[in-house]
């Protein structure tokens, strides 16, 4: 079971490392598999368990090179950085990548042979359409992604209930995770407004292998009672 916090544009280098090493603390003897995406001018080396990972945000698929403002894979080797988000949804929508550089970044991190959670979700308006719309988006923005790499873990992301305070009903995310598994042998995680108070009832469907957390899970107590929470959930 994975949980894993998006700390999007939040906190610094100092904040992280105090969070990083409260969650290591707590963490290291448990099962369930911790997963920390800081900003990237918080990337550093940590004293870590095997169950925990820091990660990267995003990434330039080059090893280095002319791309102001961006980060490439020999910034991240030097902080042995071997998880990587691909395709959240705010890169999509604000940032404006599209599927190709996308799919770009996913061969890039996969020829390095790094973990990959890979972000697919619909916005408002595809949703509004029903199950079958939904899965024709999700399908849409997998084209071209090996879905046989062993590393790979897929999170699905309703665009609607991003930091929204508003989770996807359980039925609808069950639904949708569990259609995604019949063609995809690779964990699958939900997020979107996941919190402490939901975070359980979600753990428990069926087809749901972990979450990915942003807001609910910038406080480090917050995320901690949440990886608390999954533990019990895997007794
Ligand atoms: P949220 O964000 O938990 O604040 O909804 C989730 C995400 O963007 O991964």
């Amino acid at each position: 079971m994975i949980i894993a916090s998006n700390f999007k544009t939040n906190h610094t280098r100092k904040s992280t490392r105090e969070f990083v090493s409260k969650v290591a603390d707590f963490a290291k003897n448990l099962s369930v598999d911790v997963r920390i995406y800081p900003p990237s001018s918080a990337l550093d080396c940590f004293d870590l368990s095997k169950n925990i990972k820091i990660g990267a945000q995003n990434f330039y698929p080059a090893q280095y090179g002319s791309f102001t403002g961006e980060i490439g894979f020999e910034q991240l080797e030097e902080f042995k950085i071997d998880s990587l988000l691909v395709g959240h949804s705010e890169r999509r929508s604000i940032l404006g990548e599209s599927n190709e550089l996308i799919k770009e970044k996913f061969d890039f991190a996969k020829a390095k042979n790094v973990e990959i959670i890979f972000c697919i979700g619909e916005p408002q308006t595809v949703w509004a359409g029903g199950s079958l719309a939904v899965l024709d988006y999700l399908w849409n923005q997998l084209e071209g992604i090996d879905l046989k790499y062993e590393k790979l873990i897929i999170a699905y992301e309703p665009v609607w209930a991003i930091g929204t305070g508003r989770s996807a009903p359980l039925e609808e995310i069950e639904n949708t995770l569990s259609f995604l598994k019949e063609d995809i042998d690779r964990p699958l995680l939900y997020g979107g407004s996941v919190k402490a108070e939901n975070i359980a009832e979600i753990l428990r469907l069926k087809s749901c292998d972990g979450v990915l957390v942003g807001s609910a899970s910038w406080n480090v107590e917050n995320f901690i009672e949440m990886i608390k929470i999954a533990n019990e959930e895997l007794k």
